[in-house]
């Protein structure tokens, strides 16, 4: 079965083909540049972005994949959670797509998207399916999701962020330190050439809990910088990986202590925060099971990933297949 499937429920058009909900034949990505400007996501811009990049996506996509729509069997869009004007061009442009070519439109859930993009290869050979039951760890710049996958499309959420989402906390401190957006990657970057343990920051421990809180080491990182701007030069990298550290260390900790306590196959690590190798890292170190991380181009938001969820939302049909109108907020559990 070939879908060709489209996200757009943040700041990244993506439409990719995905064969058998595994195999990927094309996977492109326009990155909206707009917002470097701003420093942060504008939902309007976002979405006049999206309907810019959306035609020419893609036609780029199915040229990829040596593909025409007479290709393919199905079409699929993210219909949240996220902004919802931006989820209403790509979902939009997907439904139109499947009543002019006569074919079925499935919408996916973005965070499905993000586990499912554990399963996608653009290889020769073909890897192993992850094992289940398994522990995911979802962190983008908008969700900190610790689930316990049951089975496919089951899953059961132990713990969520109780303010900021990691991503968030890494864009908020790196633009603290007057580096770039998103900022994920580029406090990674500085943090290479710093030394983790040159200023240790509180874990924000909810200790006999799953949940997360990272708004506590935010204002203790800011705390931080200010003091030092007193003392003199702010040593960015020091700073950033000492953060890195106490974030990555938070995460690492929660993660291993579900996976021994549910007894799981594996564990699995998805959106833009897992692209992190200090997190991978940091898991892999902790946890004694197989740790499953997509590649980091696949972390991030893209259509593979959304092509993934749809094939397997069609195999294993539940009840919460989403619907067809977008929504801000969808949980995956
Ligand atoms: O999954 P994603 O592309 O979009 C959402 O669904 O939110 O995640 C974007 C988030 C941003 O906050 C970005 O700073 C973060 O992922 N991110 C990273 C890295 N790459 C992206 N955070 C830490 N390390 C990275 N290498
Ligand atoms: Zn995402």
């Amino acid at each position: 079965m070939r879908i060709l499937a489209i996200e757009t429920s943040c700041d990244e058009t993506g439409v990719a083909i995905v064969e058998d909900g595994r195999r990927i034949r094309s996977n492109v990505i326009a990155s909206q540049a707009a917002h470097q400007a701003t420093g942060g996501i504008v939902p309007e811009v976002a979405a006049r972005e999206h309907l810019r990049a959306m035609d020419p996506v893609t036609q780029q996509a199915l040229r990829d994949a040596g593909m025409q729509l007479t290709d393919i069997d199905v079409i699929a869009a993210t219909v949240g959670p996220g902004l919802v004007g931006a989820l209403l061009v790509g979902a939009n442009y997907g439904r139109g797509l499947a009543l002019a070519a006569g074919l079925p439109f499935v919408g996916v859930n973005h965070l499905e998207g993000h586990v499912y993009a554990n399963w996608l290869y653009e290889t020769e050979e073909v890897p192993a399916e992850p094992e289940l039951p398994a522990i995911v760890l979802v962190v983008s710049g908008a969700h900190s999701d610790l689930v316990l996958m049951e089975a496919h499309r089951r899953f059961r959420l132990l713990g969520r962020t109780i303010d900021d989402a990691a991503g968030e906390a890494f864009d908020k401190v790196a633009r603290l330190l007057g580096l770039g957006f998103p900022g994920g990657p580029e406090i990674e970057r500085v943090a290479k050439d710093g030394n983790p343990d040159a200023h240790p920051l509180p874990k924000a421990w909810l200790a006999d809990r799953y949940d997360f809180s990272f708004s506590g080491l935010k204002t203790a990182t800011l705390r931080l910088v200010r003091s030092l701007e007193e003392q003199g030069a702010v040593p960015v990298a020091d700073v950033a990986a000492s953060f890195q550290k106490a974030i990555t260390g938070a995460l690492a900790e929660k993660v291993a202590r579900a996976a021994a306590e549910h007894g799981v196959r594996s564990v699995m690590l998805g959106g833009g925060v897992a692209a992190n190798l200090a997190l991978r890292a940091e898991i892999a170190r902790r946890t004694g099971q197989p740790l499953r991380v997509p590649p980091p181009r696949l972390c991030t938001d893209n259509g593979a990933m959304v092509g993934a969820a749809a094939f397997f939302s069609l195999r294993h049909r539940t009840e919460e297949v989403p619907s067809h109108h977008v929504r801000s907020s969808m949980p995956l559990a």
